[in-house]
């Protein structure tokens, strides 16, 4: 698969789409030692520092629109695994694909997808890892909520491997859920196990309000519950999980 390497970009997804509909291949691999502006989930800027592991995979398979959530859930259980393979540190996962390392988020993922009608036609799946970026190197507000591998592990990791490992297993992952099968669901164990939102109080921002109690239960779709205070079960699809 073909890889462009760029020393800054603005942002990976950004230049990722621009060479899809370019005609850039399935299986395309956009990757910069630095963004100048990374793009976080919900509008938000990603901090992108060289050191850290920034790439977006250009999908051209068409698949259900309604399974477009498990292209970052099952990103987040293949990073998850191979970079607790890579550090031994205890990664886990917050609802719904953000990577934690003792309680900091140390990576993200932000999915773009093209759609017709019911069917996505392409997707850009863009990751980002606080790889070997020093701990004084983030800003202020960053580093109260963020880590790095590299701050909680006191080893630098080879990014190399790290993203040729995770394309090896994203890619078998994926062609479940190009083929029509189940996909998530054969992960969703895992899912669960590495979980850093179930059995957990929060407050789950969604597109319309804020909800507040128990995330119990993670369903093989994705859909998280919430148990609320009066004993009421909300099921979420989207949305995030606020500290
Ligand atoms: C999040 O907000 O948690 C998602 C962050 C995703 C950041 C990555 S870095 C590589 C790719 N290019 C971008 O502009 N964003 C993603």
């Amino acid at each position: 698969h073909p890889v462009v390497f760029s020393p800054e970009v603005d942002s990976t997804n950004r230049l990722a789409s621009e060479l899809a509909s370019q005609g850039a291949p399935h299986g395309t691999l956009v990757t910069a030692q630095e963004q100048t502006s990374g793009r976080g989930r919900r509008g938000r800027v990603w901090f992108s520092h060289p050191g850290g592991a920034w790439f977006s995979l250009i999908l051209r398979r068409p698949f259900a629109l309604s399974r477009a959530f498990e292209l970052t859930l099952l990103a987040s259980v293949a990073l998850q695994r191979v970079i607790s393979q890579l550090t031994k540190l205890d990664v886990q996962i917050k609802w719904p694909n953000d990577l934690f390392v003792n309680d900091r988020k140390v990576g993200g993922i932000l999915a773009e997808i093209r759609s017709d009608g019911e069917q996505v036609h392409q997707a850009v799946v863009g990751i980002g890892i606080n790889c070997n970026i020093p701990i004084e190197a983030f800003p202020a507000e960053v580093s109260q909520v963020a880590t790095s591998l590299l701050a909680e592990s006191g080893q630098r990791i080879d990014r190399t491997q790290l993203v040729g490992r995770f394309l090896a297993l994203y890619g078998e992952m994926l062609d479940f859920l190009f083929r029509g099968e189940p996909a998530f669901e054969r992960v969703h164990e895992e899912w669960c196990a590495h979980s850093h939102t179930l059995g957990r109080q929060v407050r789950v921002q969604t597109n319309r309000d804020v909800i507040e109690g128990r995330a119990v239960q993670l369903d093989k779709d994705g859909t998280l519950m919430i148990r609320t205070q009066n004993g009421e079960d909300i099921a979420v699809h989207s949305g995030e999980v606020l500290f």
